[in-house]
């Protein structure tokens, strides 16, 4: 998808749609509606009139013109102005980029409101458009509706000079996101520890980035016997990936940073299975990896100024005659010994393991991304992940940056007294707590591998996955987690 920016007015512009965000408040719909409408004739005003177009935030219309220049407008209700956040604007590009490829269109522009700093309207409108354009139809033979939607002009004499820099970070963003959402909804036959760890390996050769990946062999030698254990009940080899992204000049005094993510490609549950119903969506269990891999793709075209490792250990959990058992006891990287309580706990344990080789990187921040336990979406709801961090400095820059994102995150605590759940008869700690707190202990648990780094762990097992398409995602992998990263990195960390 191409961009382009129109500064001039927009009555010149000849496009087959323009989209423009309307306001629902009485009787002001806003500077960019005033001026469509304007070049328009009036007529969109009249017909949104007539059909009672309240311009409630998601609803559209489409009006057309006759012989304007604008042959449509779609208007795309944004809700009242006085609540618009910027990131809401994903949903007008999203919006305005369906509706072109249903038509069969090739080309849409969109009128910035007024209203909102032009370069983030700039921004997060290219975004939504590249989002929403979004489809996984790699496996479908028929009813395959190809995109046609393949240049979006913007309409602002506000962004001047920086759009193509916007634009070209917009893009990278996009990239990243529908790469973990194509990793996510990937099935888990063709999306195997080894097929994740050959796209991190094509990625990286791509941006001339360090990378190594281990095999089975490699991980033994290294010690790594939790992420053994999940993976012994599994045919496919496991695969442990550490990308390295070094931005130009770095020394020993940059600072650095590791981002560590779930890559359970599918998680029956082992022994301890899973029943019918909570089973069929495993295939996301990779979300927290697929994110990593998102920002890892991203990275050089974001150049941010630390460095950035991205770390993912990668298994199925399955069942067979070698499968890890509740009572079988393992010892971890850090020399850790942990008695398995429950086979579907399996997160938390190849996580341990790599945590605890970021800890040895010796980084100085490590952030860990997991559709770690479905507590968590008991506490929080389908759309909001939890963010555990002992360190509330870091924890609000994370908070902050999934804000300015429209991510959503939400604080969790570390409840000490719980820690007391995790106490094992025979090993050091066992892998469940009790039934109460459940994303907390998983947490606390992940919180022993760490050292004394600085570390922050995000529950995303509900906003990984969407069951229904709205604004700027789609049903299926979210890609959640990338863009606040992203934003995190651009930033200070
Ligand atoms: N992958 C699951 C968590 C999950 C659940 C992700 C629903 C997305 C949607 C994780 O491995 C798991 O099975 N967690 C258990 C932990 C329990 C055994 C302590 C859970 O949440 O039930
Ligand atoms: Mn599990
Ligand atoms: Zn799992």
């Amino acid at each position: 998808m191409d961009f382009a920016l129109h500064s001039a007015p927009v009555a010149g512009l000849e496009t087959p749609l323009l989209a423009v965000p309307v306001f629902s408040d009485e009787g002001a719909r806003g500077d960019a509606f005033a001026a469509v409408d304007a070049a328009a004739g009036g007529l969109p005003g009249r017909i949104a009139d007539e059909e009672q177009f309240k311009a409630e935030a998601g609803k559209t219309l489409l009006v057309h013109t006759g012989d304007a220049k604008a042959r449509r407008v779609l208007l795309v209700g944004v809700g009242k102005a006085a609540d618009l956040q910027a990131p809401e604007l994903r949903a007008v590009g999203a919006a305005a980029a369906r509706e072109a490829n249903d038509r069969k269109l090739s080309s849409i522009a969109i009128a910035l409101p007024g209203d909102v700093d032009a370069k983030a309207a700039a921004r997060f409108l290219a975004e939504g458009a590249a989002l929403g354009a979004y489809r996984y139809d790699k496996w479908r033979t028929r009813d395959v509706e190809t995109p046609t939607c393949a240049k979006v002009t913007l309409v602002s004499d506000g962004v001047g000079a920086d759009f193509d820099a916007i634009v070209a970070r917009a893009q990278a963003t996009a990239d990243g996101v529908k790469l973990a959402r194509d990793l996510v909804n990937g099935p888990p036959v063709e999306v195997t520890p080894e097929f994740l760890a050959d796209t991190a390996r094509g990625l990286a050769q791509r941006d001339g980035l360090d990378i190594e990946i281990l095999d089975k062999a490699g991980i033994q030698k290294a010690g790594m016997n939790l992420l053994l254990a999940v993976n012994a009940g599994s045919d496919k080899e496991p695969r442990f990936i550490h990308w390295t992204y070094r931005p130009a000049g770095a020394d020993a005094s940059t600072p650095s940073i590791a981002i560590v993510g779930k890559g359970l490609t599918f998680d029956a549950g082992g022994y301890n299975m899973k029943p019918t119903g909570s089973m069929e969506d495993m295939k996301m269990d990779m979300a927290g990896g697929a994110a990593v891999l998102g920002v890892m793709a991203a990275v050089k075209a974001l150049a941010p100024r630390y460095v950035v490792h991205g770390i993912v250990p990668s298994t199925e959990n399955l069942v067979s005659g070698s499968a890890f058992k509740p009572g079988d006891i393992y010892k971890s990287l850090n020399g850790k010994t942990v008695e398995i309580m429950n086979t579907d706990a399996e997160g938390r344990l190849i996580l341990a393991d790599a945590l605890c080789y970021a800890e040895r990187l010796g980084v100085d921040r490590i952030i860990d991304l997991a559709t770690l336990t479905g507590a968590c979406m008991v506490a929080l709801g389908p759309h909001t992940a939890g963010l555990f961090s002992p360190d509330a400095k870091f924890s609000g820059r994370l908070k902050a940056a999934s804000e300015a994102t429209g991510e959503d995150l939400w604080p969790m605590p570390l409840t000490p007294k719980l820690k007391a759940m995790l106490k094992s008869p025979t090993a050091d700690m066992k892998n469940i707590g009790e039934r109460w707190g459940g994303a907390i202990t998983a947490a606390l648990f992940l919180q022993e591998f760490v050292g004394d780094r600085t570390w922050a762990h995000l529950d995303i097992a509900g906003p990984a996955f969407a069951d229904k398409t709205d604004a700027h995602i789609s049903k299926g992998g979210t890609g959640f987690g990338v863009m606040t990263l992203l934003e995190l990195l651009a930033g200070e960390v």
